[in-house]
């Protein structure tokens, strides 16, 4: 079954990939709302729990509805790639309550205290704050430097070698855009035995797939553009590591109660259907859009892998299939500017999160940055001034009208 869903088109697998007939032959898997499965008899209740047989044991730990979407996403990521034999890449994904969610299980499965955990300037808010608050209260050290200079990774790693077991990589960055080199940090983490993991939220597996480098973790907010529609909250964690997802990341998702549930995993597999027709307009959007802002005299700076100003145009050109539907861009006049800008639009959404097929508007400083001290985030380069965008799916002249109203 796989070596067929494999050798089909990304497309297909967005709409067909890990579905499994039902038995009341449901054209969708429906939303499985039962908290817990019955077994035939004690001797299978024991087979279930043992692992022995697979099956459905208890809602905490999944159901149909979830396995369907973890499925699919895990052969999204996997799409077109082989294994070190050479094989098709076997990948395994479990599906959490929320992108946080996947994180944590990520991060509490891979260390313990004592560690320390390498990652870069410029993460999710919510991400930063792990690094700054929850890790250390658990005696764990998050070390965060310029991953744009190799040289200072090199004498990092190489000074806290043996302690270090975890390499973090978001990338591109919310909301700067910053982009890392997935290859190159890759090898440097396997190198020195690290395990390393890449949040692939704003580029989705349209556009980015990190497997094809050296990495054993990939997390998503499917909250985002997997989802695509704002109607659920979602994460998910995939690995390479086929055991350790069954055993380690498998025990830490059950244990905290990070699962996701069915009415928002079914959400997600249909938000899945349309992905990749919606990432292709929402990019090329997204690219009139930079090129609107980026002429427009009333507009200090664009932050946009597309153009070629950039400082990572060429890295995200190398790395990614297209520049995304993220930007961000600065008004001249500041945060007043910035703030009177969003208090005039007229169909662009002024909301937090990303990724649905409205476009969505929102000022990182004031809102999912705000825990981030302010120089900190300046140092970050998120000015009080910035205004994040999310390009959606509109009538692209749409957009563009809104903006020039809400700048005027
Ligand atoms: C890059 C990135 N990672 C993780 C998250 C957290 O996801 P969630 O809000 O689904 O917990 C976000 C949320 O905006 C994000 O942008």
């Amino acid at each position: 079954m796989d070596e067929i869903i494999n050798s089909q088109g990304f497309e297909t697998l967005c709409i067909h990939g890990g579905h499994k007939t039902e038995s009341n032959h449901a054209h969708l898997t429906p939303i499985y709302a039962s908290s817990t499965y019955t077994f035939d008899s004690a001797e299978h209740g024991a087979a279930l729990f043992s692992g022995k047989e697979k099956g459905y044991i208890y809602g905490r730990f999944g159901n149909p509805t979830i396995n369907e979407a973890e499925e699919r996403i895990a052969l999204m990521e996997a799409y077109g790639l082989k294994d070190r034999q050479g094989k098709p890449l076997l990948l395994k994904a479990i599906l959490h309550s929320s992108g946080m969610a996947a994180i944590t299980t990520m991060l509490l499965s891979n260390v313990k205290t004592g560690d320390k955990v390498i990652t870069h300037h410029s993460l999710y808010g919510g991400t930063q704050e792990m690094m700054d608050k929850v890790l250390p209260a658990l005696g764990i050290t998050a070390i965060q430097i310029d991953f744009k200079d190799p040289g200072k990774v090199e004498e990092t790693l190489k000074a806290h070698e043996g302690s270090l077991a975890l390499m973090y990589l978001e990338t591109p960055a919310n909301p700067t855009l910053q982009c890392v080199d997935i290859e190159h940090l890759a090898s440097m983490g396997k190198e020195y035995g690290l395990t390393v993991c890449v949040d692939n939220t704003f580029a989705t597996p349209y556009l980015q797939q990190p497997f094809k480098y050296d990495v054993d973790f990939v997390m998503h907010s499917t909250t985002k553009f997997l989802n695509g529609h704002g109607t659920a909250i979602g994460g998910i964690v995939i690995g390479r590591d086929i055991e350790k997802m069954n055993t380690k990341v498998t025990k830490t998702h059950r244990l905290l109660g990070n699962n996701s549930n069915a009415f928002e995993a079914f959400l997600l597999t249909n938000g899945l259907r349309t992905f990749p027709i919606r990432m292709e307009r929402h990019c090329s959007n997204a690219e009139q859009v930079a090129a609107y802002l980026a002429q427009h005299p009333k507009v200090e700076k664009v932050n946009y892998l597309g153009l070629s100003s950039h400082p990572d145009h060429e890295l995200a050109k190398r790395q990614m299939k297209h520049a995304g539907a993220m930007m961000s861009f600065e008004l001249k006049g500041g945060y007043d500017a910035g703030v009177k800008f969003i208090d005039n639009l007229e169909l662009c959404v002024s909301a937090t999160s990303l990724g649905t097929c409205d476009t969505l508007i929102s000022h990182p400083a004031s809102t999912s940055h705000v825990v981030v001290p302010a120089e900190k985030r300046l140092e970050f380069g998120i000015t009080d001034g910035l205004i994040r965008m999310s390009v959606g799916i509109e009538t692209v002249t749409d957009i563009i009208n809104d903006l020039e109203q809400a700048i005027n």
